[in-house]
């Protein structure tokens, strides 16, 4: 069912979501928030796939956004992330994180599920987020395994990064303090100060497994919770994107905030054409008052 534009938003109630998906809504207990890129938009944080804007538009994510490409070209896939970082440093949570945020206050349990790495929803206060594809902000050791074990090595894992060391000893004296102040900044790329390891942002590329630890809670909270409420998200990347369909499957109330429809809307229980931003304060305010 398509709701309605976003200048009907604050009048919720009568128009998208009537009455028995209200009242399902209020007494949910445990609510998951499964965001995508679209909730950053208004914080100034371009998406991926909107046609002109995203940045999958100006570049080919395969040549910054895949393990190979950084074995290919370390330094020019660390300098596409220090740009987008320097976007997101600017940015700042917007109406919609800081609504889902404060709704931690209404209901007994709220999960954020998110495939964003741009930190907003900590910021804006959320405290149990999950982030399916990582934080821009952390940095992990670079695992080059075909390198690694082309040669029959057995190489030792670092004590202090965890990857893989590429020197035969680690360096026992380099602490967490030497690799906790390294950044996600300009220069050249940083490597881990006992092992050489190269260092990149802990996120997930294209290709890349996904932390089955963070994967699994959120398959968990999709399957337990009352209410799924996906915003932003074009839910054209998996595991991600098969979330909000477990969800309906465990017959949760699912609802969509997005301009645009997505496969989501025809399924969802409301889909709500609007943004983040006006939607989510209006929502949780008829919803929570
Ligand atoms: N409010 C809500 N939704 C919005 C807004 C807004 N202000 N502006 C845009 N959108 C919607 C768009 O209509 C689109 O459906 O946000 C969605 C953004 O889609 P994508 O750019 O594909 O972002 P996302 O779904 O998060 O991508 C998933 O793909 O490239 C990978 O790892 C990357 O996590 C990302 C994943």
């Amino acid at each position: 069912m398509d709701g309605q534009s976003n200048h009907q938003a604050v009048n919720l109630r009568s128009n998208v979501l009537g009455p028995p998906l209200f009242q399902r809504l209020h007494r949910a207990r445990h609510i998951a928030v499964f965001t995508g890129a679209g909730i950053s938009a208004e914080s100034g944080i371009p998406t991926f796939r909107e046609r002109f804007t995203g940045l999958w538009a100006k570049t080919d994510p395969q040549e910054v956004a895949t393990p190979e490409a950084f074995r290919a070209d370390p330094q020019r896939v660390w300098d596409w992330h220090v740009h987008l970082a320097a976007t997101v440093r600017r940015a700042a949570p917007n109406a919609g994180h800081r609504a889902i945020a404060r709704l931690q206050d209404a209901v007994e349990r709220i999960t954020v599920i998110t495939q964003n790495i741009d930190d907003l929803h900590h910021a804006a206060g959320s405290r149990d987020v999950l982030e399916l594809h990582g934080n821009l902000f952390r940095l992990a050791p670079f695992v080059d395994e075909e390198a690694l074990f082309a040669e029959g090595r057995n190489p030792l894992i670092c004590h202090l990064c965890g990857g893989y060391a590429l020197r035969d000893d680690c360096d026992p004296y380099a602490g967490r303090e030497d690799l906790e102040g390294l950044r996600l900044e300009a220069g050249p790329v940083p490597r881990c100060p006992a092992c050489g390891a190269l260092l990149r942002p802990d996120i997930v590329w294209f290709g890349e497994p996904l932390d089955p630890h963070v994967l699994g809670a959120a398959f968990e909270a999709a399957d337990a919770c009352d209410a799924l409420i996906c915003v932003g998200s074009s839910l054209e990347v998996e595991p991600a994107a098969s979330i909000p369909y477990r969800a309906i499957r465990r017959g949760a109330v699912v609802i969509e905030i997005n301009p645009e429809p997505t496969a989501l809307s025809q399924q969802a229980d409301a889909a709500i054409r609007g943004s983040a931003a006006e939607v989510l304060p209006a929502l949780f305010q008829e919803v929570w008052g």
